[in-house]
């Protein structure tokens, strides 16, 4: 327990480097929000170009569990992150509307660039299109919060 925790701070800490401590007040959060969704966030008309299927939502499970889990948990709803809302931004549940309105292009663009400055990381050449793309699907598809359990790097 001791050992994953630490583990938990260290990656915690590696999410603050290089972001502001302060938590930005509900007006500023709106500015940012806006912004990032109307200039930053491009690749708004790209089509997801895999098949809605369950195969395609399967790999994106399976991508998702070895690449987000560590932020976003198994059900992309942040269960059994120690420190997801301690950090500044904090980790948005990914089934949030605010999540949810951006198009599947931008989603893939924002997995793609990675969120700088904060901890959201740049996918891109990591993995492969396909693999960001059936994210993108399985985004989409959340399970219900919590019904994965967490994540066993921070059970063990
Ligand atoms: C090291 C921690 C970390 C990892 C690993 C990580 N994320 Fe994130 N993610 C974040 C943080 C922090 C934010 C909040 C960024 C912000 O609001 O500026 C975020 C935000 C997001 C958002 C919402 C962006 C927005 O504008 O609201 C999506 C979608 C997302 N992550 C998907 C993923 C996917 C898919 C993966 C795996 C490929 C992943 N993340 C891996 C930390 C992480």
């Amino acid at each position: 327990m001791r050992r994953a925790w630490m583990g938990a701070a260290a990656l915690a800490l590696a999410v603050l480097a290089g972001c502001k401590v302060a938590e930005p007040g509900g007006f500023e959060r709106g500015v940012v929000t806006t912004a990032k969704h109307r200039i930053f966030v491009g690749n708004k008309d790209q089509k997801n170009p895999l098949p809605s299927t369950p195969q395609t939502l399967a790999d994106g499970k399976e991508a998702f569990s070895h690449y987000c889990v560590a932020c976003h948990g198994l059900d992309g709803q942040n269960t059994g992150v120690p420190f997801a809302g301690h950090i500044s931004p904090p980790i948005p549940s990914l089934a949030s509307a605010d999540v949810q309105q951006y198009t599947d292009g931008q989603l893939k663009w924002i997995l793609d660039n990675g969120i700088s400055p904060s901890g959201m990381p740049a996918s891109k050449g990591i993995l492969s299109d396909d693999e960001l793309w059936s994210i993108v699907e399985y985004i989409r598809h959340l399970p219900q919060a919590g019904s994965l359990g967490e994540p066993e790097m921070y059970t063990h």
